[in-house]
């Protein structure tokens, strides 16, 4: 068993993941590289590590699944409600200023490494139920993982799933179907799933309010700073960052401005 992968390919896997995803693997997280290898090789009936890595070198298909498969996707509605505090008391507010001043009435909003969807699901009841009239928020949400994006997709969610959604809003966007929970028309219909990898530009622009949680913790200092670059570009001048409560740019070179608001800390684009 613990022959499955030897240090040199540890190591030659560790580096092809780093490579097309930022995500590292360290010695510590070494078990669970192995096992999502194994479960691949498993399911393309191959014996040897190195052939398999030969097929992704050549199979881009094959690639994605195993990022896919190295992934994790922990995710939940309204999930760390702070976050979700200082974007109705203070973010939602001041967007709201900024457009009033710009005739513009689209609220352009990224959920990037969205998951199975609960994180922009969550964004969306919040703008429905928070924006006044005009306004309307538009959501990206995206992720490399297409097994989560599919989820998402689907909006469909077991009944497990749902905790953490308010009494008051469960009605109000579900449907009630057979062992779960169908976010109902309305709100799907305000993202967009999309697969994207945070490697590459995503060719977002203007993007005012931009949640990126619990994403940058897999990745090392480098593949964060130079996700948070593209993010600068993808932002609107004066726009609001969300990183994850445990992950900080704090001693990153970055020009992101750190915000203390009553409720969580965030970061804006201040130009
Ligand atoms: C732990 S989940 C976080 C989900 C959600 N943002 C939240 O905070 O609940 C991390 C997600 O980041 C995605 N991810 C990791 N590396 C990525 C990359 N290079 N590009 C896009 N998504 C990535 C994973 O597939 C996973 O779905």
């Amino acid at each position: 068993m613990a022959d499955f992968l030897s240090d040199a390919d540890f190591d030659l896997y560790r580096k092809l993941i780093y490579d097309e995803s930022g995500i590292t693997f360290s010695a510590t997280n070494r078990a669970i590289l192995e096992s999502r290898l194994r479960e691949r090789l498993r399911e393309k009936q191959i014996a040897v590590v190195r052939d398999y890595y030969a097929l992704l070198l050549k199979d881009k298909e094959e690639l994605k699944l195993m990022l896919d498969s190295v992934t994790t996707n922990l995710t939940r509605f309204f999930r760390n409600q702070p976050h979700f505090d200082a974007l109705i008391n203070y973010v939602i507010p001041e967007v709201l200023k900024i457009k009033k001043e710009k005739g513009d009435t689209k609220i352009r909003v990224w959920s990037a490494g969205c998951s199975t969807g609960e994180e922009p699901y969550t964004l969306a009841m919040i703008f429905k139920d928070k924006l006044p009239a005009p306004y309307q928020a538009e959501i990206v949400a995206s992720d490399l993982s297409l097994k989560s994006l599919m989820v998402g997709k689907s909006g469909f969610y077991p009944e497990t799933r749902i905790v953490g959604v308010p009494d008051a809003y469960l009605p109000k966007f579900f449907d009630k179907k057979n062992n779960g929970y169908q976010v109902k028309d309305e709100l799907m219909k305000m993202i967009r799933f999309d697969y994207h990898n945070l490697k590459n530009d995503s060719g977002q622009r203007n993007i005012d309010i931009l949640f990126c949680r619990n994403v940058l913790i897999y990745f090392d200092e480098a593949a964060q700073k130079a996700v948070i670059d593209r993010f600068w570009d993808a932002m609107a001048a004066k726009a609001y960052l969300f990183i994850g409560h445990s992950e900080s740019l704090f001693g990153m070179k970055t020009k992101f401005e750190f915000l203390k608001t009553d409720w969580a800390c965030l970061y804006q684009k201040n130009t």
